[in-house]
């Protein structure tokens, strides 16, 4: 067939809100063989309406291309990426992938989604009062470019037909809902041409370049005095030309009503005089496919189009991105091509609830523990209080962007079935002057108390950024009357950051697990967790920040290196951590080491070994890491890897260390040591100059293994500096 985009009305249904799902038009047979298409739909060529909307953060969520019912009533739902990346897992973060895509295209075979997905959001996450933080795998680049790359794997296959498309967003510097008068829709991000090419691109420099994800969302918020919708320098120069993002079938689609606030809509950037501006000024900088909601005007392109406010060859360039991207997909091919076979036999399978609760069970963190843990809760310790807004609350798991789970496994349900004697209490989660006299006396008549707060997504979420990352004060006040009574104490805390100090100084708050949204069978992770029938071994990938971090660091300050009484973000600068990026304990103690690693590597032999190995040089292979790990404790476990740089190379100042490389082992037995292997490549020895160009330094380098630091090694790289990545200077 022929792929003569049609021009103008067409535009103006690039979102088109249809109830219902697809049908699949055929192009191997009747009259699609030999003729055109568009999107809104052609019923005489068998063309449905197509939805572009469907999300699936972490699993099949509920949204407007997405129809819920009959035998596709619910949907596998994941921990949120917060909780998975703490698993340090990418073969698992890929299976998760699998999953989501499978059950994805299941629904979409049957009409119930469409065929490309705006998963993953993958911005880092800068600033702890972001609403949508639990939505991203954390606040290191490095970490997220992994987890990206894993996950589009798992998402669009392996196949010359994706799976379903991936859509990584919001393209870029997204990481404020609102602050003040500042929202999402009129934010400037002032960055630094250093901390972009550093910090915020990096992980769509993976989707993009490396993992050739189909899609890109581009974000609200303007990037330097340019709303990132109409950025030519963000989407053509960077995401197209640098990266290398050319193929007909990749395209660009903005986050819902972003084009209308980058034009003269109230609260917005006010960027062009008018509707019909902007979206000249998007298509023409690169963005494809405009998705509006309900914030905005229904955009009209065709007047838009006609006042030439963008060309003919502007529109056919998108129409014809968007179709081959479906091409891509498969949509077109024939009821017996690849992944058409997929079906409701192939939505919540066993398989998939046994990775759901796999990946809770990895992702959550011990944050301290004064030896009560892992607890028996029969004989002597019988009688188990379990306290807290979300003991009895499986919904509160899951967290934004959620499908139907196949069932509420809740921690108070599980720990019944477990066979436990439950004495339950409802808590508060943001009321201050809560009634404690119940809690209390249910915890009276227990052994043990297990209280479970924290925040939700109620108190974080999108469009609702926080002003405090303190515990709320009715919560702290239950937990301190909880500690009182001279019981022991177990905290589980879900949702994102807060400040854990007051806990730490109540001891009889004897352990405290961050489970994050551990999803659909988090209730079971965090029992077996407690009850020790599996060992915890996630790792924070974000920084637990003290409460005044928040008066320290405006919100609106993108840049990620201290000055002056600025505290600068992230473990990579931020030196007063209450709990530091890649904290988390176990059951069992590690000793690691190091085993034979060159003192010295010649920049130049490092490149010259390279040739043709990589087409770029910052993925080059590096010498690999060999470690010896030994579970010198009485209990099996797992243990991740971390493998961080220090260093006084390249531009100062410093950061205190830098994520280079990690592994997750599996199931170290008492008295095991095991080996492994790490690889990194090239980029985890860059650092990042201030025009943003990627170099590898000469210089004296510690590898630092494990947080706090078990072992390290250090060598030194000889020779000439050596730009692995120019980066393309912003239109001054
Ligand atoms: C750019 O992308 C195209 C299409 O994916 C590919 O064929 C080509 O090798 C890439 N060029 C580089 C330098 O990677
Ligand atoms: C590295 O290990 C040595 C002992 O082998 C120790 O003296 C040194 O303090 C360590 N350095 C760091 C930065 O941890």
């Amino acid at each position: 067939m022929v792929f003569l985009p049609l021009l103008a009305l067409s535009l103006g249904a690039l979102v088109v809100p249809v109830r219902g799902g697809v049908t699949y038009p055929d192009c191997t047979n009747g009259p699609l063989k030999s003729n055109v298409v568009n999107s809104p739909g052609v019923s005489r060529l068998g063309l449905s309406a197509y939805q572009w909307w469907n999300e699936a953060l972490h699993g099949v969520a509920h949204n407007r291309g997405i129809t819920w019912g009959g035998q596709f009533n619910v949907a596998t739902q994941f921990p949120q990426a917060i909780t998975s990346s703490a698993a340090f897992d990418d073969p698992l973060i890929e299976r998760i992938g699998i999953i989501i895509s499978t059950e994805a295209r299941a629904f979409a075979n049957n009409g119930r989604a469409h065929l490309d997905f705006w998963t993953p959001n993958v911005n880092p996450f800068r600033d702890p009062r972001w609403g949508r933080g639990h939505e991203t795998p954390g606040e290191d680049a490095f970490r997220n470019k992994k987890w990206a790359e894993a996950f589009i794997r798992g998402m669009q296959g392996t196949e010359s037909t994706h799976r379903v498309v991936a859509t990584c967003k919001h393209y870029a510097a997204y990481d404020l809902e609102n602050s003040g008068s500042t929202t999402r829709f009129n934010f400037n991000a002032k960055v630094s041409t250093q901390d972009l090419a550093e910090y915020y691109l990096p992980p769509f420099q993976q989707c993009a370049r490396d993992s050739k994800v189909g899609s890109i969302m581009c974000s609200y918020n303007a990037v330097n005095g340019v709303p990132a919708c109409a950025d030519p320098y963000l989407m053509d120069t960077i995401l197209r030309k640098h990266w290398n993002w050319t193929d007909q079938n990749q395209y660009i689609v903005s986050d819902c009503d972003a084009v209308y606030y980058l034009g003269n809509a109230n609260g917005g950037h006010r960027y062009k005089s008018s509707y019909a501006a902007a979206i000249g000024a998007s298509l023409e900088a690169g963005c494809d496919n405009m998705c509006w909601a309900t914030g905005g005007t229904t955009p009209d392109p065709s007047s838009a189009f006609n006042s030439r406010q963008f060309g003919q060859a502007t529109l056919d360039k998108a129409m014809l991105r968007q179709m081959q991207g479906l091409v891509k997909a498969g949509y077109f091919d024939g009821p017996s091509s690849l992944y058409r076979n997929l079906g409701a036999g192939d939505v919540n399978t066993q398989a998939a609830r046994d990775t759901a609760l796999l990946a809770a069970e990895e992702g959550i963190v011990l944050l301290k523990n004064d030896g009560i843990l892992p607890i028996s809760m029969t004989g002597s310790n019988s009688q188990v209080a379990m306290i807290g807004f979300w003991a009895n609350a499986a919904d509160k798991m899951l967290g934004g962007y959620s499908g139907s789970p196949p069932f509420n496994h809740d921690p108070v349900t599980v720990a019944r079935s477990m066979g436990i004697n439950v004495n339950y209490v409802n808590g508060p989660l943001t009321q201050s002057n809560a009634d404690t006299s119940a809690a209390v006396n249910a915890a009276q008549k227990s052994n043990v108390v297990i209280y479970f707060g924290g925040i939700d997504n109620t108190v974080e979420k999108e469009s609702q950024d926080r002003t405090s990352i303190a515990w709320p004060a009715g919560q702290l006040t239950m937990i301190q009357r909880l500690a009182g009574l001279g019981k022991p104490v177990i905290v589980v805390r879900m949702g994102t950051h807060l400040d854990d100090t007051p806990l730490l100084s109540l001891s009889n708050v004897k352990a405290i697990l961050w489970a994050g949204y551990p999803g659909q069978d988090g209730g079971t992770a965090v029992m077996n967790i407690i009850a020790g029938l599996t060992s915890p071994a996630g790792r924070l990938p974000v920084t637990v920040y003290p409460s005044s971090y928040t008066n320290l660091a405006p919100y609106t300050n993108m840049a990620l290196r201290p000055s002056a009484s600025y505290p600068g973000r992230t473990y990579r600068w931020f030196k007063d951590a209450v709990f530091p990026f890649g904290h988390g304990l176990h059951y069992t103690e590690f000793s690691v080491s190091v085993r034979d690693f060159p003192a010295t590597l010649s920049i130049s032999d490092l490149l010259a070994s390279c040739k043709g190995a990589a087409v770029y040089q910052d993925l080059c292979p590096f010498q690999s890491l060999s470690i010896s790990v030994t579970n010198t404790g009485s209990r099996a476990s797992d243990y991740v890897a971390l493998g961080f740089l220090a260093g006084a190379f390249g531009p100062a100042p410093y950061p205190i260390k830098t994520l280079a490389t990690y592994k997750r082992l599996f199931d170290i037995q008492p008295g095991q040591t095991r080996t492994a292997e790490l690889n990194w490549k090239l980029e985890s020895l860059t650092r990042v100059d201030q025009n943003g160009n990627r170099v590898l330094y000469p210089g004296t380098y510690t590898l630092l293994l494990d947080q706090p630091t078990l072992a390290n090694v250090t060598f030194t790289l000889t020779g000439e500096e050596v730009v692995l990545d120019k980066w393309p200077q912003p239109p001054t």
